[in-house]
């Protein structure tokens, strides 16, 4: 059943002008005189003015409305908030990453020497670099906490069994966002640490070898090896999971999420067809 659209936030809706106050463009009806609106009021009209413009060119708040105004069901806890906790910590990580590629070189000579640049000598490159990596384990805390949450209320079950593996895909290439960044510091411990992780790649099954080709850029580590890690690092995966997180948010829009299993429905009787 389609619910109707929610109306807009008090915020941004117009008042209509009070009669003898302040009405009509020039400022007066039924003679009255002007009352000055209050640099708020200016603020709220320049708001809904700008919302409405867009609006008008791309009908977009229908669709925005059913996306944010939905009706979760009773008992939802702070145990849903872990899915939105990990969309922030992943944002910052696009965030600081960004700012930190702007001063990086993916190059074996210069690497090791630019991340020590940042941590010394950037403005802030030590607090951007420290909220990059301290992020990147906040992230996977949270979505190891977010499967649990799913995991134990049964979300996913019939009919959310695709988003299940849609985050299943999310959570790999969590981890491989991890195994790329660690190497790049270009320090004894990255470079031997991602060394073993590849290592321990080619050992699995069928495509474990194949796959640490891929990685290395060939059968050692070479000069190449660490574009390669980059490339994935900062354009590849973050692409994709930005993609999927798209996906996965839609599919919880459409489906809304699961009330905790320990609520049962209210009155038998609502659960019967009416006769
Ligand atoms: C980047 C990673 C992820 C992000 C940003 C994310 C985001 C979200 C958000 C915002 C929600 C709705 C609110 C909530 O229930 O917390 C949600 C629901 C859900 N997520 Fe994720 N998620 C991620 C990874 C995962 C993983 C790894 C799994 C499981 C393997 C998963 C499975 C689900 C399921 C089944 C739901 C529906 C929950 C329900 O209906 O109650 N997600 N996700």
């Amino acid at each position: 059943m389609k619910l109707p659209s929610p109306p807009l936030p008090k915020a941004l809706r117009r008042t209509p002008p009070r009669p003898g106050e302040n009405g009509g463009r020039n400022g007066r009806r039924n003679g009255a005189p002007a009352t000055t609106p209050t640099a708020k009021d200016q603020a709220v009209e320049g708001v809904a003015g700008v919302v409405g413009w867009l609006d008008e060119r791309t009908g977009g708040s229908p669709f925005l409305r059913g996306f944010l105004y939905r009706k979760v069901p009773k008992g939802t806890n702070w145990y849903y908030t872990l899915g939105s906790a990990t969309m922030f910590a992943f944002l910052s990580q696009a965030v600081t990453g960004v700012f930190l590629a702007m001063y990086y070189e993916p190059d074996p000579s210069r690497a090791y020497e630019s991340a020590s640049r940042i941590t010394n000598e950037v403005f802030l490159g030590e607090f951007v670099r420290g909220m990059h990596r301290w992020g990147s384990t906040v992230m996977i805390i949270l979505i190891f906490l977010h499967m649990g949450r799913t995991f134990f209320f049964g979300a996913y079950k019939y009919p959310r069994e695709l988003n299940w593996i849609i985050g299943v895909v999310l959570i790999v290439l969590t981890l491989l966002m991890g195994l790329t960044g660690y190497l790049l510091p270009f320090d004894q411990r990255s470079f031997w640490a991602t060394i073993v992780a590849v290592n321990l790649n080619s050992s699995g099954p069928i495509v474990g070898p194949y796959l640490a080709d891929f990685l290395r850029v060939g059968s050692e580590f070479g000069p190449t090896t660490i574009s390669r890690f980059y490339a994935l690092h900062m354009l590849a995966v973050p692409g994709l999971i930005a993609v999927l997180i798209g996906a996965h948010l839609y599919l919880v829009a459409k489906l809304g999420t699961t009330a905790p299993p320990w609520l049962k429905a209210e009155k038998k009787d609502l659960l019967r067809e009416e006769v």
